[in-house]
């Protein structure tokens, strides 16, 4: 992929580099976004009011992270777990009310945008329905559980024209701005080879998480919980730990993979459905029963680009996407991003010159040297920005969402953007299952074998 302007030159951008002569020059990036600059209430003087569908692990820190936003405002929550209920109400940090119906949510007229965050194969019917309310819509991330469920909740945003915002935090973080803006300034040269790698090396992280003690029929609405998915008994593991199911998430790809890719395309502008992808794993630690792989690896074709995502079963590297271009190597990881310059200067050839002899080595060498007076090796300087300590790019999205609300501008995270990356997770999990490279058919709108 040739970014859209190339040059050579070194583009300092940021505020606080340090000395230069220095390895390393860092810079802590200023907050520049919708949330450092958000009034007291939007422009027109009123908060958005918004409810919550699905207050669990993520609902609840959705909930922590719009208390950040001014402009927004939480008056109701719907979840069909008792707990869960009381935990987004402490969430949100005031007694707002809370339902298991969340379509009695909807019916109210003073409420202009949700903010869901049910489990996967629960997205489509509740998205749908809010977007048939005529609310503006949030949902986590991954878009769908598989290519039906996204188109159709593309279908339903541009039928009912309302603003939607995919979940995937990091399209809104201060670091990916500026690895985009890196990006395109074309300082990275040409990019052909994008990696991202999650790993997963505990209980936690493999989703094993504990059953609540007081979970039961009585205080979770099993019936509603699965009508669409195969019907099956009350099974509290499974409400617990749908990720680890076919029926109820995507594994690593939907879990993960789904930042990496979303971190990706908004970073290189690639908001595309990937034309290939082949991937490779294997389920070995944590074999519980689960449908998914624990290890999981894949390679993708993009135009000029091959992407190779992985999640391991190391911790030890974090969580970085490394953008190797022909003239710097960038790479984000966390809340920090890196750009180290190749040294691009001409070289004499020398190692294949092991093989002349001493005074035939020394004809050419002189001869190099004549015809490249000035060349010396540049050793370049590296760049790091960081956010600043504490830094939440969820309330950053969040303050996004309710911005196009107000304005109703466009969102960083739109529909066709999450679609994009939730079929680019489920490609990966055809390849995978299949045992064979996998291809999007856009003309029929499916993944081929
Ligand atoms: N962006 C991120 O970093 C991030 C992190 C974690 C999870 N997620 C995503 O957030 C979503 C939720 O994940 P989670 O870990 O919070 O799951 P969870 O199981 O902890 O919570 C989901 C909640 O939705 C409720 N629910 C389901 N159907 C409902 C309905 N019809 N009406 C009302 N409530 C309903 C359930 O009762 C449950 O409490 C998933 O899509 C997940 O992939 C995103």
């Amino acid at each position: 992929m040739k970014p859209s302007i190339t040059r050579r030159d070194f583009v300092r951008m940021g505020a606080g580099a340090v000395a230069a002569g220095a390895a390393v020059t860092s810079a802590l990036l200023e907050p520049s976004t919708l949330l450092a600059q958000a009034p007291a209430t939007s422009s027109s003087g009123r908060k958005i009011r918004f409810v919550s569908i699905g207050t669990g692990i993520r609902g609840c820190d959705l909930l922590r992270s719009a208390r950040k936003v001014a402009t927004g405002e939480c008056v109701g929550t719907a979840d069909l777990y008792t707990m869960h209920q009381q935990a987004g109400r402490e969430a949100w940090g005031a007694d707002i009310p809370t339902t298991r119906d969340y379509r009695s949510l909807l019916d109210r007229k003073d409420v202009d945008a949700v903010i869901v965050a049910v489990a996967d194969f629960q997205h489509r019917r509740v998205v749908v329905d809010c977007l048939d309310a005529g609310k503006d819509v949030y949902c986590e991330k991954p878009m769908s559980h598989n290519v039906a469920d996204g188109l159709a909740m593309v279908a339903a945003v541009e039928k009912n024209k309302r603003i939607f915002q995919a979940g995937s935090q990091r399209v809104s973080n201060m670091v990916y701005k500026k690895a985009a803006e890196i990006f395109k300034s074309g300082r990275l040269g040409e990019v052909h080879l994008i990696e991202g790698h999650s790993d997963r090396n505990s209980p936690s992280g493999a989703w094993v998480y504990p059953v609540a003690p007081d979970a039961s029929p009585e205080t979770i609405d099993w019936t509603t919980w699965i009508r669409d998915a195969p019907s099956r008994p009350f099974d509290a593991m499974r409400f617990f730990r749908w990720r680890c199911f076919a029926d109820y998430g995507e594994g690593v790809a939907g879990d993960l993979y789904v930042h990496l890719l979303s971190g990706i395309h908004c970073i290189s502008g690639m908001n595309a459905i990937p034309s290939r992808a082949y991937s490779t794993g294997s389920l070995t630690h944590f074999n519980d029963g689960r449908d998914y792989p624990d290890m999981l690896a894949t390679l993708y074709d993009y135009p000029g680009v091959t992407v190779n995502v992985h999640c391991n079963q190391n911790n030890s590297a974090g969580e970085p996407i490394i953008f190797y271009g022909r003239e710097a190597t960038m790479v984000i990881n966390g809340n920090t991003l890196t750009v180290t310059p190749q040294d691009t200067a001409p070289q004499p050839e020398g190692y294949s010159l092991n093989g002349w002899t001493a005074a035939a080595k020394k004809q050419y060498l002189d001869a190099w040297h004549a015809d490249h007076p000035a060349a010396q090796a540049r050793p370049g300087q590296a760049e790091t920005f960081s956010a600043p300590q504490g830094y939440d790019d969820t309330a950053d999205h969040i303050a996004n969402f309710f911005h196009a609300i107000e304005t109703r501008e466009h969102v960083v995270e739109d529909e066709v953007f999450g679609n994009n990356t939730a079929i680019a997770c489920h490609m990966a999990n055809h390849s995978y299952l299949h045992r064979n490279a996998v291809s999007w058919d856009a003309s029929s709108q499916t993944i081929k074998v």
